[in-house]
């Protein structure tokens, strides 16, 4: 007797429904018209069934703060990160642990089971490093939680940065990352990116940067970040995160980087929300979009993937950790709208990201977890136009969130008519 079969299921690469088998939280069988009996059965009716959505960049810690103390009036990163320095005193373990618990519940809703998060290591009590590191093995049956070690206020910009990031990844935290692009210098940037590749490399870990996030064509970190990753050979193991002026860089300068990237085998990962409204506030018209050259990037090969970054905190007032919303969003900025390009937009929120912060398991293959998601339509495309409802949420076999079809009702006087937005 099998867990769970769900039938009629539409994969992102099937045109025909198949079903899926699972059991002991493993997908044991993918195939059509399927015999067998399952404890649990679930009719996806033609609905697309896709692995869970990933969110390979986010702020779990500063998730939810929206409006404490006050909100950001000009938008600007660097109002952000002075904002987030107002806030950080008044918060405890007990207040991070809350707020990330309800974020963790409404990613959970989106169908988001894994989550990349960086944690501010700059204030020596490290209490939301110890929250998320409790709320990682709290929702650990559920959601998938890693941790960044992200040095805030700088690597060697702010006193006892260095201390404090090595007591955060002796406590548990996964990943090495760093802000080059905040350090008073450009050779502190780059500095700052080779020590922190080897403290990475000395403990095995992965490194994942916020890199050249600004609108400087000449903030280069990520030339540093590629060279330090071949040094000392991290290949798949680093992530660029943001590399927004790679947005502004001279083309012939990108047509010379991009390569030596791709060779470095370096994940990109972009944050449309957080570009398009951080990047280009100095412009006046025309104004800069500030997204990185997504295109490109996977034109050459590279792992391209979209995060969310930040939900209702010092940097963005809206979201709700949707990320086909991230996915709809980044479609528009990177002009993405072929069909083979949507389809690798509706990749950059799952298989990419998966795959950026090497997550095991991962997929909607033989012996993969049984993670996945029935929405409300036929295929990613339809997914990214209409960011349907998430009928099912499956976590190893088990339903962990439903959310009711939506089927409006028009009344013009000649009786109520469902409507269905499909052609
Ligand atoms: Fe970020």
């Amino acid at each position: 007797m099998l867990d769970l079969i769900v039938r009629n299921a539409r994969t992102p690469r099937d045109k025909q429904p198949t079903d899926i088998a699972v059991l002991d939280g493993k997908i044991v069988a993918v195939e059509q018209n399927m015999d067998g009996e399952a404890q649990t059965e679930i009719d996806a009716a033609g609905h697309l069934v896709t692995a869970p959505f990933v969110d390979s960049h986010f702020h779990m810690d500063s998730a939810l703060t929206y409006g404490q103390p006050r909100v950001n009036d000009s938008g600007t990163l660097l109002e952000g990160i002075a904002l987030w320095g107002e806030l950080k005193p008044t918060l405890t373990v007990d207040e991070i642990k809350a707020r990330a618990l309800r974020m963790c519940r409404w990613s959970i809703a989106r169908g988001t089971l894994a989550i990349r998060s960086h944690v501010d290591v700059s204030d020596e009590r490290l209490l939301a490093v110890q929250a998320l590191i409790d709320v990682r093995e709290e929702m650990k049956p559920w959601l998938d939680l890693q941790l960044v070690a992200f040095p805030q206020d700088g690597f060697l910009r702010s006193p006892g940065a260095r201390e404090n990031l090595i007591h955060a990844l002796d406590m548990g935290v996964d990943v090495v990352g760093g802000i080059p692009h905040f350090e008073r210098t450009m050779a502190d940037g780059a500095e700052s990116v080779r020590q922190l590749c080897e403290i990475a490399a000395e403990r095995g870990l992965m490194v994942d940067m916020h890199c050249d996030e600004s609108d400087d064509p000449l903030s280069r970190h990520i030339e540093t970040l590629t060279y330090e990753t071949q040094r000392l050979k991290l290949n798949g193991r680093v992530t660029g995160s943001h590399l927004t002026s790679m947005h502004s860089m001279d083309n012939y300068y990108v047509s010379k980087l991009i390569p030596l990237m791709a060779e470095a085998n370096i994940h990109a990962i972009a944050n449309p929300f957080i570009n398009i409204t951080i990047q280009g506030r100095h412009d006046t018209y025309p104004k800069r979009r500030g997204m990185t050259r997504v295109k490109e990037l996977m034109a050459a090969g590279i792992n391209v993937a979209m995060g969310h970054d930040c939900v209702m905190d010092p940097w963005y007032s809206l979201g709700s950790h949707d990320m086909l919303d991230v996915a709809h969003m980044g479609l528009h900025v990177g002009q993405m709208t072929g069909v083979d390009e949507m389809h690798a937009v509706f990749d950059a929120v799952t298989n990419n990201a998966a795959r950026a912060i090497g997550l095991d398991g991962y997929g909607l293959d033989l012996g993969c977890n049984a993670d996945m998601v029935v929405l409300q339509c036929q295929d990613p495309i339809e997914a990214l136009r209409l960011k349907p409802a998430r009928l099912f949420v499956i976590r190893r076999g088990s339903v962990i969130s439903t959310t009711p079809a939506a089927h409006p009702v028009v009344s013009l006087g000649s009786g109520d008519e469902t409507v269905t937005f499909s052609l």
